[in-house]
């Protein structure tokens, strides 16, 4: 059905097109966090010598909380959006003082940590840990309004949880870890939003909404 093809092929694509980046040499948690938080308004080609030179500077969570902030800032110089910055410090100490330096493993915990919403916390427990939790974000959501065909608004929190079940259902046994981050590849590199590379998609044949004619008008948003 459409849904096993969906997950089937994706992750077939993923395993010849992955790409290997600094963060998923290791299955690192906090590589894994610092990751997610720069990757969230930067694209993964800017992204890549920061990650390098911030983790060469700042290799565990307990350098990271131990470290003047003024330094975490020099290194996020360029990166923008200084709230990431201090936030990512700030949940540095929440982990050395309530978790011993190490990631929790549980949603609740990862999700009160400060700088880390539902993308984040289900990006951290899948990638890090394979957990089959969903990580959908922007590019997740586009993804699947399309190949679904569905026409919620994206602005909508309930459209949002429809995506997360969605998403969740998705995830082969076994393979949060890859699956997710095919998800988040395919959105970054194929299904874009302006002029979608259906032609080399891997889930292109069964997808609704490009069989429809309507992959230039999903995902529906309204105005922020
Ligand atoms: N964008 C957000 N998270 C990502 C990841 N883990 N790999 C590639 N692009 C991403």
């Amino acid at each position: 059905e459409q849904k096993q093809h969906f997950s089937v092929n994706l992750l077939d694509w993923y395993m010849v097109n992955r790409r290997d980046l600094p963060w998923r040499r290791h299955n690192n948690p906090y590589f894994t966090w610092v990751s997610e938080i720069m990757l969230q308004q930067t694209r993964v080609d800017t992204v890549i010598p920061y990650f390098n030179r911030f983790i060469g500077n700042f290799p565990t969570v307990q350098a990271l909380a131990e470290a003047p902030e003024e330094d975490v800032l020099k290194n996020w110089e360029g990166l923008g959006y200084y709230s990431r910055a201090r936030n990512l410090q700030a949940a540095a100490r929440q982990v050395m003082e309530l978790h011993g330096g190490e990631m929790p493993q549980d949603k609740p915990a990862v999700f009160a940590l400060k700088g880390v919403g539902p993308y984040t916390a289900g990006a951290i427990l899948s990638i890090a840990f394979n957990q089959p939790q969903p990580a959908v974000d922007g590019n997740v959501m586009r993804v699947l309004s399309r190949y679904f065909l569905i026409d919620e608004d994206i602005m909508k929190g309930s459209t949002r949880v429809l995506m997360e079940e969605l998403a969740g259902e998705l995830i082969p046994e076994g393979r949060a870890r890859d699956f997710n981050q095919a998800l988040m590849e395919l959105g970054a590199l194929v299904c874009t939003p302006k002029a979608p590379h259906c032609l080399t998609c891997p889930v292109m044949e069964q997808c609704s909404g490009r069989i429809a004619g309507r992959e230039l008008t999903l995902p529906v948003k309204t105005k922020a």
